[in-house]
């Protein structure tokens, strides 16, 4: 018998991908477990009992301690996990979105001075408390729509001190609110204007990725939970050897990888993340065909990001429904960032995916849950609704799992937990 601190019961429908080991593939995306009238009991931080009420009831003995929320009939399923987010970053880009509404292209506009360049120079003038404070209060509209877990990024620094100023802003920023961070090295995101890329990414090599492991490590990362390292590989940013030699340091240093691959160029990103068991490679808009064959065949997901062609005003997404056909392990995220999608909201990303990418709701759900944890390297721990898994839990203020893409941009989260606590 349990004795719970956390007990949700009235459940209309509990939805969640069911627990396999690794990652849901190909069609078995589409199969969740659905139950009508369930609760779940959780202690410490994690659940212990999860299914139909009247079986869940048998397992537990409520006490005083015992804390019950209603869900009123509605929708629960696990929190939301956003596996790729540019979440630090000063200024805004307001303007060049207006640029390409009249017609000018993301790669014209960073020729001309805008892109991540000009987000660098507006991150390099902010203090690190600056930088927190808005990771703070992008972190808290992120929960309230539904988000417990994310990956975050550095990139708009380039330089030796304001990389690793990122890099700390994301670990303080984990420790103090709710929402987990996973931490993500990025100094490949462009070449700053004061450097060559040759000399760049050789200072990336020496200098940066030691001193990112170490200050990882100064936080208790890189031993039992997985940090990462992050190349923009595509035209005009980093080739396909780059992307090899950063790797290579940092698998050598304990960092686990992920890539953005294709976004707007094929240069062979995915078949070196496969061959280096990255955990995730991410936007693949130009992906090949024998590219695809080879991530169906590896354990590496593939990380999709809507928002991002919908903001950029491209006709062009990413070939989701033939990922899925053959057989990859596809996951969505955000791509939250100051220029290519300025879009945080996952219930908003949900609507994309089934719009754009012709993705299902049962598929959109495990790919922004269970799929999405493992791209991150957590898919043992949460993302999903099952014993012995982290009490991350959301009740949306919606009856069923179709809502949700027809809510796209209301927002429809009613109350959500976070280990076991509601936030
Ligand atoms: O994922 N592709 C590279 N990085 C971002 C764009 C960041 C920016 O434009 O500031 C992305 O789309
Ligand atoms: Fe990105």
């Amino acid at each position: 018998m349990h004795e719970p601190d956390l007990v949700i019961e009235n459940i209309g429908e509990l939805v969640s991908p069911p627990f396999i080991h690794g990652p849901h593939r190909g069609h078995d995306m589409g199969r969740l477990t659905r139950i009508n009238d369930g609760a779940i009991a959780c202690v410490g931080g994690r659940i212990v009992a999860c299914g139909e009420q009247s079986e869940v009831s048998k397992q537990i003995k409520k006490t005083d301690k015992t804390k019950t929320v209603s869900a009123k009939g509605k929708l629960v399923t696990p929190g939301l996990i956003d596996p790729h987010t540019h979440l630090v970053f000063s200024g805004n880009r307001a303007a060049e979105f207006l640029m390409r509404c009249q017609g000018k292209t993301y790669a014209e506009i960073a020729k001309a001075g805008g892109g991540i360049v000009a987000s660098t120079t507006a991150t390099r003038q902010a203090t690190s408390d600056e930088l927190e404070e808005l990771g703070l209060k992008r972190l808290s509209m992120m929960l309230q729509y539904g988000t417990t877990s994310a990956e975050a990024k550095t990139g708009y620094g380039l330089s030796h001190e304001s990389e690793l100023m990122m890099l700390e802003t994301i670990l303080k920023l984990h420790q103090n609110q709710p929402l987990e961070l996973t931490p993500t090295f990025m100094p490949a995101h462009a070449v700053p204007k004061e450097m060559k890329k040759a000399e760049y990414v050789d200072v990336i090599i020496r200098d940066m990725l030691p001193a990112a492991a170490e200050l990882l490590r100064k936080y208790g990362w890189l031993d039992s939970q997985k940090a990462y390292s992050d190349v923009f590989c595509d035209e005009g940013y980093f080739t396909l050897d780059d992307t090899r030699r950063i790797f290579e340091r940092s698998a050598e240093l304990g960092m686990s990888l992920r890539v953005h691959a294709d976004e707007f160029v094929s240069l062979g990103a995915v078949r070196l993340a496969c061959d280096l068991g990255a955990s995730s490679v991410d936007h693949l808009l130009a992906i090949k065909q024998e590219d695809i064959r080879c991530l169906s065949e590896s354990n590496t997901v593939a990380v999709l990001l809507p928002g991002t062609s919908f903001f950029l005003n491209l006709e062009k997404h990413a070939p989701a429904r033939i990922l899925i056909d053959e057989g990859a392990c596809v996951a969505l995220g955000s791509d939250f960032n100051p220029g290519s999608c300025h879009i945080f909201s996952l219930p908003m990303i949900f609507g994309l995916a089934c719009m754009k990418l012709k993705m299902t709701a049962e598929e959109a759900l495990t790919a922004m849950t269970a799929n999405a944890a493992y791209a991150i390297g957590r898919g043992e721990d949460i993302g999903r609704l099952y014993s012995g898994y982290q009490a991350d839990i959301i009740i949306w203020d919606l009856g069923a799992l179709e809502e949700i893409p027809y809510k796209m941009v209301w927002n429809p989260i009613l109350r959500v937990f976070k280990k076991g606590v509601e936030v």
